[in-house]
């Protein structure tokens, strides 16, 4: 597969490859190996323009008859508040549209925490009761956030434990207006799993792609665990595979 390499830093499997196509392949590649192990098992999604290209991969092995998700249940990290499941910009939208209207994943099997639920606080107890209820929580896709941040999992005093309702960062908040048509069209909050609810997936599979997120990854896995860069909590992980292009891996590289 091109130039890929990979590097073993403790419990971190870390897979560098050359190109997004590359990055898809082989993000797709782990999460099959999962879903080969375990194909009832509950499985969660994450949002953002990095996993795409995982989704895309997952999409074509679903048409060429190699991939088969008929019997995952499909959780997802995170959604903004308030925001209805119709908006083009909220992550069930998000899913729906890049992953879940192309494959066979029963939409009665889907859970997503909601941004229409009257009451937040009652929505993140459901949601997090909804994944400690499944004992066969197999794998968690995340992306990373400029500052660190999975989920939406802000930097914070502490590592939040459980499903959490967040009011959003400046610099969140910034970074995702793109998708919007002004940052004042960006929610203020957000309800997201919280990292010990990331942490209780067997295996996480961190995606980051592009130069933006250099110094974050490199500051995730060899930084010193601090809940002001959420990411850094997996590295108490016990099964962490990470995929990076090249311009992620730049600043990590360049500190081994
Ligand atoms: C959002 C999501 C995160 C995601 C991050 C990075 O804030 N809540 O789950 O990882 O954005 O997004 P992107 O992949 O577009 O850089």
């Amino acid at each position: 597969m091109g130039n890929s390499q990979a590097i073993n830093l403790n419990n971190i499997t870390v897979y560098i490859e050359d190109g997004l196509d590359a990055v898809g392949k082989r993000a797709a590649d782990v999460f099959c190996s999962a879903l080969t192990d375990a194909p009832t098992a509950a499985y969660g999604f994450a949002t953002g323009s990095t996993p795409v290209c995982l989704y895309q991969e997952l999409i074509a092995r679903y048409k060429d008859g190699s991939l088969d998700m008929g019997e995952i249940s499909a959780f997802n990290l995170d959604e903004y508040y308030p925001i209805t499941k119709d908006n083009d910009q909220s992550y069930d939208y998000f899913m729906s549209t890049e992953l879940f209207n192309h494959v066979n994943v029963k939409p009665e099997n889907r859970d997503i925490p909601s941004g229409e639920a009257p009451n937040p606080a009652a929505e993140c107890l459901r949601y997090e009761a909804a994944i400690r209820a499944r004992k066969d929580f197999k794998l968690q896709i995340v992306g990373i956030g400029e500052n660190g941040h999975i989920g939406f999992n802000e930097p914070a005093a502490t590592f939040p434990a459980t499903t959490n309702y967040v009011e959003l960062t400046e610099s969140t908040i910034t970074a995702n207006a793109r998708f919007f048509d002004s940052a004042a069209d960006v929610p203020k909050h957000a309800i997201t799993m919280g990292v010990g609810t990331i942490m209780m997936a067997e295996q996480v599979l961190l995606i980051a792609t592009g130069s933006k997120k250099s110094q974050i990854v490199r500051d995730s896995i060899l930084g010193d665990i601090d809940p002001q860069v959420s990411a850094s909590a997996l590295q108490m992980h016990r099964n962490v595979t990470v995929v990076l292009d090249t311009d992620a891996a730049r600043d990590l590289l360049a500190q081994l």
